[in-house]
């Protein structure tokens, strides 16, 4: 994989997915057993942030320091060149030079895959808009793994499937992994058509639901999306969806007493707290495994 980018999920084959999550595992064996393993000394990382992220930033920069390279952090598009009306693709044209590889995160669907096309050095997509985020949807299927042993589960996907690029991505990769998705959703937030379509035309076991309490005892393992606020064009259809869903005690009482829940965070309030006590919740040590997941992609890709 060396010097791939890393856009869409979709560009990845089955095999490049299984790599990766084999990589992960050696990485997580480092960070367990607290060895030295700086096998990136001579890289420096640009981590060019055009939207707000705790994990995904953190665990990017916790990646490439605990692998010994240096990290240049471009964050504040005030203080970018940007501000004064350089383009998108000057400003990659500009920052390929002074770094080894890029890390993006941007608003725009799409933004990313320009960057790659634009930039020498290889390029990761960190989310951009709706449309994808596949280190996150790497390091859902390897706690899935790590957490149940296989992908071949009963995966509910819950929440807002119009916007949340989380979901997108992960609904195309478990897509390749035989697993059977239940999709859970208000109306006011379908997915996209083609992703149904994508679906039908791949023969992937399916499930289109309104109503979590509906489907809740079939499923393994349920991914909990939050409402994406900031991608609605329009502030009154957001409040007309508001606390539409809410994964709560009471309906998972009717859960297997296996099922883990998940959450690429921030969470709202579509989680209740109490969950967070019970054997169910996974999504802090999912927050854990973006580690080794993002350890992995820079090994593969840097070296
Ligand atoms: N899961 C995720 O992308 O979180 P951040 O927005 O905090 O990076």
């Amino acid at each position: 994989m060396k010097n791939r980018d890393i856009i869409s999920i979709r560009d990845l084959e089955k095999k490049d997915i299984e790599t990766i999550l084999e990589e992960a595992k050696k990485m997580e064996d480092i960070l367990i057993k607290k060895q030295d393993y700086k096998i990136l000394t001579d890289k420096i990382i640009a981590l060019m942030f055009f939207e707000p992220s705790t994990r995904t930033r953190l665990s990017f920069e916790f990646a490439a320091k605990r692998l010994g390279a240096n990290v240049l952090n471009v964050h504040e598009s005030k203080i970018l060149s940007t501000a004064k009306g350089e383009s998108f693709v000057d400003t990659i044209k500009t920052v390929e030079n002074y770094c080894d590889c890029i890390v993006i995160r941007h608003p725009k669907d799409g933004a990313a895959r320009l960057a790659a096309e634009v930039s020498t050095v290889p390029v990761i997509n960190a989310g951009d808009g709706c449309n994808q985020h596949p280190t996150q949807t790497l390091l859902d299927l390897y706690t899935i793994l790590r957490e149940k042993g296989t992908l071949r589960l009963n995966i509910g996907i819950l929440g807002d499937l119009k916007y949340a690029r989380t979901a997108r991505s992960l609904i195309y990769a478990l897509s390749k992994f035989n697993s059977r998705i239940y999709l859970i959703f208000p109306n006011e937030l379908s997915p996209h058509r083609e992703i149904v379509e994508y679906l039908e035309e791949n023969n992937v076991n399916f499930t289109l639901s309104n109503n979590l309490e509906e489907v809740i005892e079939e499923l393994d393992v349920l991914y909990v999306t939050r409402i994406q606020k900031e991608r609605f064009p329009d502030i009154e259809e957001y409040e007309r969806v508001r606390g539409s869903y809410r994964v709560t005690s009471k309906i998972l009482r009717k859960a297997k007493d296996n099922l883990i829940i998940l959450h690429p965070l921030p969470r709202v309030d579509e989680i209740e707290h109490e969950i967070d006590k019970t054997k169910h919740a996974k999504y802090f040590k999912q927050v854990f495994y973006g580690l080794p997941i993002r350890m992995a992609i820079f090994k593969l890709i840097l070296t």
